[in-house]
């Protein structure tokens, strides 16, 4: 049994920590709930209890083993090291240690040795990136993939609560035919979608491809893989999809695919496209699996293979895969 804190308690990806605790028994002895100053004496429910919200600060980790960060990039920096030194082991969901060295970046399905190798910091990667990784690791065994392309449909509860919202303001102004306001989002996302996932950077691509790039040859350990990504923003609550397209050294068939991707943990293969078998963010809502389908060879290479991800991007992409770490470290 652990003392546990979250921080960010209160956010898209901080709810959800609360409800798979719950739910998947994580051996709890006191849970501390952390957020900004905006949140202070909120009430959140766990296990029948009602804890009380309290304020993240330097103080917060004194008697906390594991926390568990969903704060944002700025307050990881600010208290991970901070919640270290009270001897805290962090699990963080933010970019800002992912490619450190000395911070192993994990995925149980791929990776769980890493969990070990830790130095009181362990990186939850990018969401987009673990659905498809989960995907991809297993063929890569398999045929060694060298190289990727894919396209993503990022639903807006990516870009937090406040992602979430805005869809479901614009949704309803849009009915009442009142003007839209947008907010956190770089353009009006309900009727509409943009490829544009964070900011831009000098090479054209923009940090969240760059991120899918990145991480996925850390996490897979293969760094000369070649790897190209377009993140489109949907008009979707929640769970990413993603179009992916493989170049494998040697020549995987559809069937040999669903096969090993069958036989993979945390994969469910729904590839049966003529009775509409074929994976969905709406059904993928709070389903703790990647969903993969419409598997198929490529027409435009004869070592090309595609298929569809679609993945809940709150529990796989973030709470869900965060625990899946802590319960690795737990069961030792
Ligand atoms: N959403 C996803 O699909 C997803 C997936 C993977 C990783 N992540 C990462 O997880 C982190 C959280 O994302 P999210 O989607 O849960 O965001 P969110 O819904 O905006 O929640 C942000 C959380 O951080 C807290 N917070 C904000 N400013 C703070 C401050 N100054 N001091 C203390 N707490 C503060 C918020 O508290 P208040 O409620 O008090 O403002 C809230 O609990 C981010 O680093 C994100 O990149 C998100």
């Amino acid at each position: 049994m652990k003392n546990v804190a979250i921080a960010g308690a209160t956010g898209a990806v901080g709810i959800e920590f609360l409800k798979l605790m719950e739910s998947r028994n994580f051996p709890v002895k006191k849970l501390k709930l952390l957020a900004s100053k905006r949140s202070v004496g909120k009430e959140l429910e766990f296990c029948g209890e009602k804890l009380i919200v309290e304020e993240l600060t330097e103080k917060s980790f004194q008697g906390v083993d594991l926390a568990f960060f969903s704060a944002g990039k700025g307050r990881s920096k600010e208290f991970v090291q901070k919640a270290v030194d009270s001897g805290s082991l962090v699990i963080d969901n933010s970019s800002a240690f992912r490619m450190d060295p000395n911070v192993p970046l994990v995925v149980p399905e791929i990776n769980k040795e890493m969990v070990f190798k830790h130095n009181g910091i362990i990186a939850n990667p990018n969401c987009s990136t673990i659905q498809m990784v989960v995907a991809l690791n297993p063929l890569h065994k398999a045929a060694t993939i060298r190289r990727v392309v894919v396209s993503t449909y990022q639903a807006t509860s990516g870009a937090g609560s406040k992602g979430m919202q805005e869809l479901i303001d614009q949704t309803k102004a849009w009915v009442k035919n009142e003007p839209m306001e947008v907010k956190s989002f770089p353009a009006q996302i309900a009727f509409n979608l943009f490829p544009h996932v964070d900011i831009f950077l000098e090479n054209g691509y923009t940090r969240e491809e760059m991120k899918m790039v990145n991480e996925t040859k850390k996490i897979m350990n293969s760094p000369d893989m070649k790897i190209s990504a377009t993140c489109v923003r949907v008009p979707i609550l929640r769970a990413h999809s993603e179009a992916v397209w493989i170049e494998t050294e040697d020549k995987l068939t559809a069937e040999n695919a669903r096969e090993i991707l069958r036989e993979s943990p945390g994969i469910v293969v729904k590839d049966d496209p003529v009775d509409r078998g074929y994976p969905m963010p709406w059904e993928a809502d709070k389903t703790i699996d990647t969903f993969v389908g419409r598997i198929r060879e490529d027409i435009s290479h004869p070592k090309g293979l595609t298929f569809w991800v679609v993945a809940d991007q709150l529990y796989k992409g973030a709470a869900l895969n965060s625990l899946q770490i802590a319960e690795v470290l737990v069961s030792g």
